[in-house]
């Protein structure tokens, strides 16, 4: 056996191989699944919200918007025919207030479980992290963190949340790259919502962009252990797409450039959701451009090429891609062969005692 198959970091936390993009999924596979998202009255939620319940979900909208949630989940019920829409209100910022959107979708799930979680909810806006009190202030004012507040707290309790319920679905098995998507109904899937904002940086919004270098930090550590709790965590990047989040200050920078599309957010959201087989990967939606692969495997704009809106992001943490990752990886890995069950013996001794002397 190859030394590389034989100490595949990959392989021990079961993440799946890249998305291959040109293999359809079927919607029909959200049929019956139970799926709360945060964030889910507006933009990219609502949207979801839409195309899941249409297809069969139950799906519990958790928002701080009242009347654009409740009216959304009327609109759906009536446009589907699909009973099981409902809107929980939910501050995602508030620890009680995300317990309370879980217990009641728990209550309301048809199975009693939630199959996934997406952790939607988010905001933008302008950032006076640098500009904090005008040029003739004599004393700094305390500093507004809403974004920080909802973009990683939030996240980070409806992360918790997730997996405190996620292994308590009745029925569901530990996720799988060799599952059958089509046979999973009680899946436990955590989406994350990050950002090109977070793969490079946003000039004019600091905060936004360290909220989202957090998600995507958050993504890269779960996708490493989540599998200990049979859990999957895939993770969303959209370039600018134009929905409500979307400040005014961004549309003047973006103008003359291109904006992503609702749908394409949408369609690379339902793939994760709907392929059980999809563990640990992130996917990042951008404009529709025109591409063409070289002989080289360089990517390049060609009138004449394939239409493409969604790429993988962030596929190679623990391959032998990076230059860092493949020097680590490959010392790690020679670490722990030398080393072999009587190092990691010893290890594990000094561990418990370190524990034990504390
Ligand atoms: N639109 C884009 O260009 C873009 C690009 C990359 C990432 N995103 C991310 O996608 C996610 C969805 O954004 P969108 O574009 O649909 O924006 P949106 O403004 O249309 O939707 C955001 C939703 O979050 C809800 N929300 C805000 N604060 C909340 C709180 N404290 N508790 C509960 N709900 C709260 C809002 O009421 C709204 O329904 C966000 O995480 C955003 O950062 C958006």
């Amino acid at each position: 056996m190859a030394e590389q198959e034989k100490y595949s970091m990959v392989k021990s936390i079961r993440q799946s191989p890249p998305v291959d993009l040109s293999i359809p999924y079927d919607s029909a596979w959200l049929k019956n699944k139970t799926i709360l998202i945060t964030g889910g009255a507006s933009g990219f939620g609502a949207a979801f919200v839409r195309k899941w319940a249409a297809n069969g979900a139950c799906v519990i909208i958790g928002d701080i918007s009242v009347q654009k949630a409740d009216q959304l989940a009327r609109d759906v019920r009536k446009e589907t025919s699909n009973p099981r829409v409902h809107f929980v209100y939910c501050d995602v910022t508030d620890w009680q207030s995300q317990v309370n959107l879980f217990k009641e979708a728990v209550k309301r799930s048809p199975h009693g479980g939630i199959d996934c979680v997406i952790a939607c909810a988010g905001v933008a806006g302008t950032d006076t992290l640098q500009t904090p009190s005008g040029l003739d202030a004599l004393a700094p004012s305390k500093p507004d963190f809403k974004v920080i507040d909802v973009n990683i707290t939030g996240v980070l309790y409806t992360t918790h949340l997730a997996f405190f319920y996620l292994p308590r679905n009745p029925g569901s098995t530990d996720c799988s790259p060799d599952s059958d998507p089509a046979n999973t109904p009680r899946d436990r899937h955590v989406l994350l919502i990050g950002s090109v904002a977070g793969l490079m940086p946003l000039t004019i919004q600091p905060q936004y962009c360290a909220s989202k270098h957090a998600v995507l930090g958050l993504f890269r550590s779960l996708r490493s252990s989540a599998f200990a709790s049979g859990v999957r965590v895939n993770l969303l990047c959209p370039y600018f797409i134009d929905t409500p989040i979307l400040p005014t200050s961004a549309r003047v920078m973006l103008a003359g450039g291109g904006t992503g599309k609702v749908e394409d957010v949408v369609d690379a959201g339902t793939r994760l959701v709907a392929d059980s087989r999809i563990v640990g990967r992130s996917l990042y939606v951008g404009p529709k451009v025109k591409v063409r692969q070289r002989d080289d495997g360089e990517l390049v704009l060609d009138e004449g090429g394939e239409d493409r809106a969604v790429w993988e992001a962030y596929a190679d943490d623990w391959e032998d891609a990076e230059l860092f990752c493949r020097r680590m990886i490959r010392i790690l890995n020679t670490i722990t062969q030398v080393k072999g069950w009587t190092g990691w013996f010893k290890d594990m001794f000094a561990a418990l005692l370190y524990g034990i002397g504390r």
